[in-house]
């Protein structure tokens, strides 16, 4: 059985080695300088300014709407776009933080919002957000959508958690808007078991990131920050600016083991990005060929492809069963990623009227499915691979 994913870590003996070492010596594991390291190390390799490290993708995507809400970017019942494709913790802190979450149809030969798409739902709805999911390391055409964003001043956000190292017209995936969202979960680009983290140049928002990671505190501000915030709120004692609560947050923190393996696993980014784009190019090209059985997928106007599973869109339901049915016992698939969201039982319940119909995703949905792109695919299970799917 060819899995999905074959290991936790890159250089996984190696590693596990280390972190025994590490975990044996160290002085304090919950939330320390191996979290803050990995934070300066993951900016660096993003290019972006702040890096707030969280304990998932999930958490990530909740915390950057919570923050939102407490610097007023936006309001309650602001209409947010989201892409139709995408996972269900993209989604949910919309709704449970009362926005009203639209869903944007994609397109099916990139999985991913286009800019067209969100002209046709511009017309219906006023969106203050545009909180994007760069789906499976694609994306569609995200410069035209920032240039309608920057006109229209909807806030960009991007849920990155996918396409970590994909790159479009020379910048990298997750660069595009205020802020993007990654996942460091197994089996994703790079694992720290589980881990997440938010990217963004603003200041204002990465130190109120801060707060809402950490129970609404102000423990992990500069000294700037804290000065402000306490001079602010009249607290001149030492004694109690520590458990002084200033707004909404949560505990959404990593720990030093999940720190110190970001910490490892960060060298490897590179390397592993390389070897999942040169599996793609030997799987994909013969298989989207099939195009009497699948949707082409379209990735030619990416400058780097980085994804950790490879998609087969099925021209019909009935190729897509005949197709899981030949990797029974031999490859391990699933649905492409959550499908589409507005099928999914939760959305029934809280956004029953806003429902798509006919749309590209439920096609993706009902007719598709992925297979895994780890770095660890030896060259036999690449053809075999190759095999099943153009038999
Ligand atoms: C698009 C997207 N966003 C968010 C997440 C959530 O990430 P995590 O599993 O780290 O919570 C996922 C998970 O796979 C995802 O695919």
């Amino acid at each position: 059985m060819i899995k999905l994913i074959k290991s936790t870590f890159h250089n996984e003996t190696q590693t596990k080695k280390e972190l025994q070492t590490f975990i044996k010596n160290a002085e304090i594991l919950s939330f320390g300088p191996q979290c803050q390291q990995f934070e300066s190390k993951f900016a660096k390799w993003q290019g972006k300014k702040h890096c707030i490290f969280l304990n998932s993708g999930s958490s990530a995507n909740l915390a950057i709407i919570q923050a939102l809400l407490n610097i007023g970017k936006i309001k309650h019942n602001d209409y947010v776009g989201f892409s139709a494709l995408t996972w269900s913790t993209n989604v949910m802190p919309l709704i449970e933080l009362g926005l009203k979450a639209v869903p944007i149809d994609v397109e099916l030969d990139t999985l991913n919002v286009s800019s067209s798409q969100l002209k046709k739902i511009l017309k219906k709805y006023p969106l203050k957000m545009l909180f994007i999911t760069n789906l499976l390391g694609f994306c569609d055409d995200l410069d035209e959508i920032r240039k309608i964003c920057n006109e229209q001043k909807i806030i960009l956000i991007e849920d990155n958690c996918e396409s970590l190292g994909s790159k479009y017209k020379g910048e990298k995936l997750g660069n595009f808007g205020l802020a993007s969202s990654f996942s460091f979960y197994v089996g994703h680009h790079m694992s720290t078991i589980e881990g997440g983290a938010v990217c963004t140049d603003s200041e204002q928002l990465a130190s109120m990131l801060r707060i809402v990671r950490a129970h609404g505190w102000d423990r992990n501000l500069s000294e700037k920050r804290q000065v402000k915030l306490r001079n602010k709120h009249k607290v001149n004692s030492t004694f109690y600016s520590r458990y002084t609560f200033y707004d909404l947050g949560y505990n959404l923190r990593p720990t030093e083991i999940n720190g110190f393996i970001g910490n490892t696993q960060i060298q490897y980014l590179d390397e592993i990005i390389q070897k999942r784009k040169s599996n793609f190019f030997k799987m994909a090209p013969p298989i989207y060929k099939q195009t009497d059985k699948y949707y082409s997928v379209r990735y030619d106007h990416l400058d780097l492809l980085s994804n950790f599973a490879v998609p087969v869109i099925c021209k019909s339901t009935k190729i897509r069963d005949e197709l899981v049915a030949k990797c029974v016992g031999k490859v391990e698939i699933r649905p492409i990623v959550g499908g589409d969201m507005t099928l999914q039982p939760f959305f029934q319940k809280h956004l029953k009227s806003r429902i798509l119909k006919n749309s590209n995703a439920k096609i993706i949905h009902t007719q598709g499915l992925y297979f895994g792109n780890n770095p660890e695919l030896t060259d036999k299970e690449v053809n075999e691979i190759i095999s099943i799917f153009t038999q």
